[in-house]
């Protein structure tokens, strides 16, 4: 079995890449199952439920959130019903929607899990001993498990891919928008990558208009960030193949495209 993971998709920018690409990614690796990360795929404030259907249209079976959860307020319109939509599961216990969505792929089952780091993001609970929790209930019915750690610091995302090495299938980071070279599976049949990167504008700063960055930098004075629609876009991802009747991870490649890493199909 297979799965392709697309990293935070940022604005139209960004959606446009998922649109055009997933069909010809689909083509070359023919992954089983494909999930996308969404947090910032609404002008790059949370998700609509309109963006959320095209994403399942487009061929993804689950959408993945993060910090950004709640940005857009149409989430909470229709967070209960959204089957495939994933949001930090170590989020309190009274937040709407799910944090752990469970995907029936040909005669198996996949757990999706989504977890939120705690370094330099807002205080919630422990993403580790949630971790533990999710595992043990996904465990019951699957022993292939796909995590979204969603977290700032590179030591909280490496810790978290050994702790959990050879309990889950796949510990895909996101959140810090750049994709890191250090795709990996670890002794115990983990795949891992500590950010598979952001799929959205190439030409500004994670997504956003560089001149707004550039002016906070240089002056500390209050900006608005805009989602850049100049320049080229890119997509982030990456692919795992695992066994699906022990759920360990076999292979791992990550996907660049744009202006400078052209998609050979
Ligand atoms: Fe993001
Ligand atoms: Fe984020």
């Amino acid at each position: 079995m297979k799965i392709l993971f697309i990293g935070d998709v940022v604005g139209s920018p960004g959606r446009n890449m998922v649109k055009e690409y997933l069909p010809k990614l689909k083509e070359k690796y023919r992954p089983t199952v494909t999930i996308v990360n969404g947090e910032n795929a609404a002008g790059g404030k949370g998700i609509n439920e309109k963006i959320y259907r095209q994403f399942l249209e487009w061929g993804a079976q689950a959408v993945t959130l993060g910090n950004h959860a709640w940005d857009n307020r149409d989430i909470f319109e229709f967070i209960d019903d959204a089957k495939y939509l994933v949001r930090p599961a170590n989020f309190p216990q009274e937040t709407p929607g799910n944090g752990i969505v469970y995907l029936k792929v040909n005669e198996d089952l996949l757990a999706v899990i989504n977890l939120q780091g705690r370094a330099f993001l807002p205080a919630i609970d422990c993403p580790f001993r949630k971790a533990d929790e999710l595992i043990e209930e996904a465990s019951k019915k699957t022993q292939n498990i796909f995590v979204d750690f969603h977290a700032e610091a590179t030591s909280e995302k490496l810790a978290m891919g050994w702790y959990l090495d050879g309990r889950v299938t796949f510990v895909a980071g996101t959140h810090t928008h750049v994709p890191t070279a250090d795709a990996r599976i670890f002794p115990g049949g983990t795949a891992y990558i500590t950010d598979v990167g952001m799929t959205g504008p190439y030409d500004g700063i994670l997504g956003v208009n560089k001149e707004a960055v550039l002016k906070r930098f240089l002056t500390s004075l209050p900006v608005r960030f805009e989602i850049t629609e100049e320049g080229g876009s890119q997509l982030c991802g990456a692919i795992v193949e695992f066994n699906q009747k022990t759920g360990k991870a076999q292979k791992i490649e990550t996907i660049l495209i744009n202006d400078d890493h052209p998609f050979y199909g």
